[in-house]
């Protein structure tokens, strides 16, 4: 897979070098690249931004300018994702789906986000995504990249060191749905508190059926909003 980023601050995307995306980057698992949107600009002032038709507080980013930048990467291949508060929700589901795409293209949007005609005019020739990572404004789409990347590339084969992880996670393939039970290692006593006994039986079945139970049970407290209704 290859990433690419658009953003006024590229170093806001080093941490992508550190880490399991880091890793998968040496691997060549995935090839990651960040691009200052201030190349694309023709402009003395590099100016990215103009006040918005209609009046009101902030500034828009220039359809012009974000144009020649997604002109200069776009491939037959590729998926635009712009991160927004005003997108659909990013979700587990959407980053298996975005795991097998060959080319993403992030477009990170800063004050009062990018002339809505930059991701009409995309999508007239490519998959376009508006995403938002949850319920709350960030300064920009910079930190909402890192974690959908961080989302998407750990479900890349090869990317995790024991594959069986991301099928066993919260919102992984083992229970859809649940949220992962609760896990525990040496010591068996800390501070008083006791490994629950049922995972030094050794009884593998029994381990199974106590962590699906946790796993139902912790979902019902934290967000009973993923049961069906029939459970909550
Ligand atoms: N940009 C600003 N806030 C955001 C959010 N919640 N999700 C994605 N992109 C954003």
């Amino acid at each position: 897979m290859r990433i690419d980023v658009l953003t006024i601050f590229p170093e806001y995307l080093a941490p992508l070098r550190e880490s399991l995306v880091g890793k998968a980057i040496t691997d060549s698992l995935i090839g990651v690249r960040v691009h200052d949107l201030r190349d694309f600009t023709t402009d003395r002032h590099r100016t990215v931004d103009d006040s918005p038709y209609g009046g009101g507080p902030g500034m828009v980013m220039k359809a012009d300018v974000w144009g020649a930048a997604l002109d200069s990467l776009a491939t037959p291949d590729t998926i635009l994702i712009v991160p927004t508060p005003a997108g659909r929700p990013f979700s587990q589901q959407l980053a298996q789906q975005l795991s097998i795409a060959h080319h993403l293209v992030f477009a990170c949007g800063r004050y009062e986000g990018i002339d809505q005609r930059v991701a009409d005019e995309a999508a007239t020739r490519m998959p376009v995504l508006e995403l938002s990572i949850g319920d709350y404004v960030l300064a920009g789409g910079e930190v909402a990249v890192l974690v959908m990347v961080e989302a998407i590339a750990r479900l890349i084969p090869g990317v995790l060191g024991n594959p069986e992880s991301a099928v066993q996670d919260s919102f992984g393939a083992a229970s859809p749905g649940l949220l992962e039970h609760p896990s525990y290692t040496r010591p068996v006593n800390y501070r008083g508190h006791e490994v629950p006994a049922v995972l030094l039986s050794g009884n593998h079945a029994e381990i199974a059926r106590w962590r699906h139970s946790q796993s139902v049970e912790r979902t019902r407290e934290r967000r009973p909003d993923l049961l069906p209704d029939t459970e909550n």
